[in-house]
């Protein structure tokens, strides 16, 4: 039973004999995972200190160079995660390659491998602007003990066990899902934990918000030009209000709580857009349908394109399940 006064760690104790395979690995990995986002929480807050902070060198207390928010990130996530024997492999945006960690001890190794977006929307920091974190959590598919292979990764997004987002906003959220709704976790700086403050949460079936850069217009597909158009057409409920912040997370945050649709379809410039199906789209599309939104690249559901490179592109819509049914009638009536 979800309470509102919950913390994270509560609500994640009450809720580990809910998980299908459970073993308290996952509670483990969902833990390392605030632990790592509070540190990052700390950096991204004085990121706007960092040239006065810096002065004295331009190293910081541990000796280190200051380094770019999203490299430091990277780190911090990897680092929390390898350091706790968490799991087997992790895949970033930041590294070519995946990484295998093998345990050094027998009795506890490790079955699921992350997928992770340490920083989403970073060229927001710069000017103080709303940044992410994304990651998605699967089983490996070959056998526990041995390396972990990149079809451990190449699955899927309908055979994640969880997936999330932190948001370091004007306040900063953890919202997760392990295949049984969507929770949301605001951070109490003053205490340092985070507080189950949006339970159960659900994407209205209809909105009226549409994000996407529009600068790429002339470059979009005709069914997303068709549907742009429609969303500005005075008619009934619209036009719609067009909010676009260019970092993923935090237009979909706004878009769940509120109703709307975010957009980053393909365009004559980018045959398959710009996000990355594994650790952007997947996860989100995850979230979105446990949310009772809908996640498409325009024809398909995105959960069900099968992999086939680890930093692979995908045309992404994503929302409200109304709207999103309306964007992928006009890609069809388009064809
Ligand atoms: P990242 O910072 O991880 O590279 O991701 C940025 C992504 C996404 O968060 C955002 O919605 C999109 O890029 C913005 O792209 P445009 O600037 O092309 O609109
Ligand atoms: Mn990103
Ligand atoms: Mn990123």
């Amino acid at each position: 039973m979800s309470r509102r006064n919950q913390t994270l760690g509560e609500f994640i104790i009450e809720n580990q004999s809910s998980f299908k395979y459970t073993s308290g690995e996952l509670s483990r990995l969902i833990n390392s995972i605030r632990l790592a986002a509070k540190v990052v929480n700390h950096e991204v807050n004085k990121a706007g200190l960092v040239d006065i902070l810096g002065a004295a060198g331009d190293t910081n207390v541990q000796g280190e160079d200051q380094q770019k928010l999203d490299v430091y990130a990277n780190e911090k996530f990897i680092q929390t995660m390898t350091n706790r024997n968490i799991v087997c492999g992790i895949a970033s945006e930041e590294e070519d390659d995946f990484i295998s960690i093998n345990s050094q001890d027998e009795n506890h190794q490790n079955k699921y491998v992350v997928l992770i977006d340490p920083l989403d929307g970073s060229s927001n920091i710069d000017v103080n602007v709303s940044v992410g974190t994304i990651f998605s959590v699967y089983r490996r598919v070959t056998p526990v003990g041995t390396p972990v292979k990149i079809e451990d990764f190449l699955q899927k997004g309908i055979n994640q066990v969880a997936a999330g987002y932190i948001i370091y906003g004007t306040s900063t959220m953890l919202v997760y899902t392990t295949g049984d709704g969507v929770n949301g976790f605001t951070l109490n700086p003053a205490i340092g934990s985070y507080y189950l403050s949006h339970p159960n949460m659900k994407f209205p079936e209809n909105g009226q918000i549409y994000s996407v850069n529009e600068g790429n217009y002339i470059h979009f597909p005709k069914g997303i030009k068709d549907y742009i158009k429609y969303c500005q057409m005075e008619e009934g409920d619209r036009p719609y209000t067009s909010r676009y912040i260019g970092s993923l997370v935090s237009d979909f945050h706004r878009n769940m709580i509120k109703g709307g649709i975010y957009m980053y379809p393909k365009s004559s410039k980018a045959s398959n857009g710009k996000l990355r199906l594994l650790y952007e789209c997947n996860p989100m599309a995850f979230l979105a349908e446990q949310a009772n939104g809908k996640a498409s690249d325009g024809f398909n559901r995105i959960m069900e394109i099968e992999p086939t490179e680890l930093h692979q592109r995908v045309p992404f819509i994503c929302g409200s399940k109304n709207m999103v049914e309306k964007a992928e009638e006009f890609m069809r009536n388009a064809e």
